[in-house]
């Protein structure tokens, strides 16, 4: 059954019509849905993004001696810091809430507990000041990432690559997300923290590996290739993580446990690349060269490794390429900020009772008649 709120989610109207816009809109953005207490003020108008503020509070420390985020834990942390950072948004643009023109949160989808506190707080916030919610969300956040501060036009191909989600997506505009591949399994993100939790690195996993690995033979241990047999864009990576397991208990020296960290990050960059490329043959051949355009966005899209190896798949294949400033891909309100903006001025508000969803796919249709999406427990988690 739809959540409350669902049934009334207004459709966009055109996906370039926010480029045709010529109005201004500066919009209070606040994310909470993982382990980052986060607001920014962002305004958007003809001229692009502008961001004024982004503040975040990180959770890591609280959640490293756990080797990963403990829910209860994160939903306690965002409830107590989210009147100061959402404070310090506001200061550090120099504006008043009398200066927006909206609220956007994250609805989901994430951890409901820490959700719920970023969506009561926005939704307070625009009730007492009389404006506009956006409930957006998380991975629509990270799909406009991009284009903050920067010119990326719709329509482009977006990997999607993070802790919790590991994607490809054909973005023709706000809201118009068609699913192209998805993970059968582990996230990228999550592969790397995992892997890196088995060689005993700290949490999160993928900054560690990524620097354990510099200088590593990536060719020392053999990895498994995922999914050999098949045509689409899916991803695997339990393979890889049990191979890497394996081998990761019966290393002795840091040269070893360089070079095995080096291979995992090659096994990962080479899967996300080989996908990316399959999805670039498949649907950029009835594209217009001028169109061909690749977005990656993500935590995972912070790895150089990863970005270099799409970066070379781009020019192969005729792609333009973009990804966000480290600082905007990892989870951040910018982006739910711009989200938001882009929502408000093509009219997509929503209503004060919008429910937060634990789960929520961008590709709503796609999601409901592909069986590795079932609105249950089961099934992929990214
Ligand atoms: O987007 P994000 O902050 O949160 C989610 O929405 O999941 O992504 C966090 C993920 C974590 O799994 C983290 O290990 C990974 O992104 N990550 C990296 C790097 N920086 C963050 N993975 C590999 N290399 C990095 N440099
Ligand atoms: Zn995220």
């Amino acid at each position: 059954m739809p959540a409350t709120g669902e049934a009334a989610r207004p459709q966009p109207m055109s996906p370039s019509a926010a480029d045709l816009s010529t109005a201004t809109v500066t919009v209070l953005g606040i994310e909470t849905s993982c382990d980052e207490t986060a607001a920014s003020v962002v305004r958007l108008g003809p001229e692009g993004s502008v961001v004024l503020s982004s503040i975040i509070d990180s959770q890591i420390a609280k959640h490293a001696p756990f080797g990963g985020v403990v829910p209860e834990i994160a939903a306690r942390a965002h409830v107590e810091a989210i009147d100061h950072v959402i404070r310090a948004a506001m200061d550090e643009a120099g504006l008043g809430y009398g200066d927006l023109d909206g609220v956007a949160a994250t609805a989901g989808p994430g951890l409901v507990g820490g959700v719920m506190v970023g969506l009561s707080a926005g939704k307070a916030i625009a009730l007492a000041r009389g404006l506009p919610l956006m409930a957006v969300n998380h991975l629509e956040g990270h799909a406009v990432s991009a284009r903050l501060e920067a010119d990326v036009a719709y329509p482009f191909l977006l990997l999607l690559t993070s802790g919790g989600h590991c994607q490809l997506l054909d973005v023709a505009g706000i809201g118009q997300c068609k699913r192209l591949g998805t993970t059968i399994d582990d996230a990228a993100g999550e592969a790397f923290d995992k892997i890196a939790k088995t060689m005993g690195l700290p949490y999160p996993g993928g900054p560690a590996l990524e620097r354990l690995a510099e200088g590593g033979d990536p060719h020392r241990y053999p990895l498994p290739r995922a999914l050999l047999g098949r045509q689409d864009c899916d991803f695997s990576f339990s393979g890889l993580k049990t191979a890497a397991a394996r081998i990761a208990v019966t290393l002795t020296t840091e040269d070893e446990r360089r070079d095995l960290a080096a291979a995992v990050q090659g096994a990962i960059a080479r899967q996300l690349t080989a996908r990316t490329e399959r999805a670039m043959a498949l649907h950029g051949q009835d594209r217009d060269p001028k169109d061909r355009r690749f977005v990656v966005a993500g935590g995972v899209a912070a790895n150089g490794t990863v970005r270099a190896a799409l970066l070379a798949a781009c020019e192969k294949q005729g792609y333009s390429f973009a990804a966000p400033p480290l600082r905007y891909c990892t989870d951040n309100a910018a982006m739910i900020a711009l989200a938001g903006a882009e929502r408000l001025l093509l009219g997509l508000t929503d209503p004060l009772d919008v429910a937060a969803r634990p789960r929520w796919p961008l590709d709503e249709a796609m999601a409901a008649s592909n069986p590795i999406h079932k609105p249950s427990r089961k099934g992929a988690k990214a």
